[in-house]
């Protein structure tokens, strides 16, 4: 495929989950998504939260064979230096107010303070969804900051810097088709 191994793959120390075993894990989360809503009588919505969680959120869409809508939400921080806050800030929320005979399904690349999930299912429970559950390929136990578990998540991950499938450093990496271990000379 590729004569030389690219810049961008360079700046990863190693490969912490390969493409083929990220397709392993979407598979296992795949069947256990089906498995739980087959029987629903309900609209199911997915909600991709951007931007990480594109490349994830498309790999499980494409293996679900049950009606599935898809919707997207944009959500930040508010702000590095405020993170005690635990305030979330909506970019792009859901078009849809009425949300109560729908279950949705929120979709991560990682979850790390565990504020972001938090926040929403909270909201999205306000908003009188009829249920709401969390899905996320990576999780980081180690850095929580609030109780939070997801209901599907591919893999625990360690406390290392992470990029590609959808992960950023700088809003670059993201292209990576595996998830690396980004070199600490690059962000320090
Ligand atoms: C990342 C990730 C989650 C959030 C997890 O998004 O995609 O949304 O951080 O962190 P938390 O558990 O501490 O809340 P980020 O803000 O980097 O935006 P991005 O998806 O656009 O890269």
């Amino acid at each position: 495929m590729h004569q030389q191994t690219p810049a961008l793959y360079n700046d990863c120390a190693y490969t912490m989950i390969s493409a083929e075993e990220i397709s392993v894990l979407v598979d296992r989360i795949a069947a256990e998504v089906q498995a739980t809503y087959q029987d629903s009588p309900r609209r199911l919505i997915m909600v991709v939260i951007l931007k990480g969680s594109m490349p994830f959120a498309a790999e499980l869409l494409k293996r679900l064979t049950l009606p599935v809508e898809l919707e997207f939400m944009k959500v930040s921080s508010y702000g590095a230096g405020t993170k005690s806050s635990g305030e979330i800030k909506i970019s792009l929320d859901l078009v849809r107010d009425d949300l109560q005979d729908i279950d949705l399904l929120l979709i991560e690349d990682i979850v790390d303070s565990g504020r972001t999930l938090s926040r929403l299912t909270d909201l999205l429970r306000n908003r009188n969804a009829h249920s709401v559950r969390t899905c996320t390929l990576l999780d980081k136990p180690s850095r929580r900051e609030v109780d939070f578990t997801p209901d599907f998540c591919g893999t625990v991950v360690p406390d290392e810097f992470v990029v590609g499938f959808g992960l950023d450093y700088n809003e670059k990496y993201r292209n990576l088709p595996f998830i690396g271990v980004l070199k600490p000379e690059i962000y320090s």
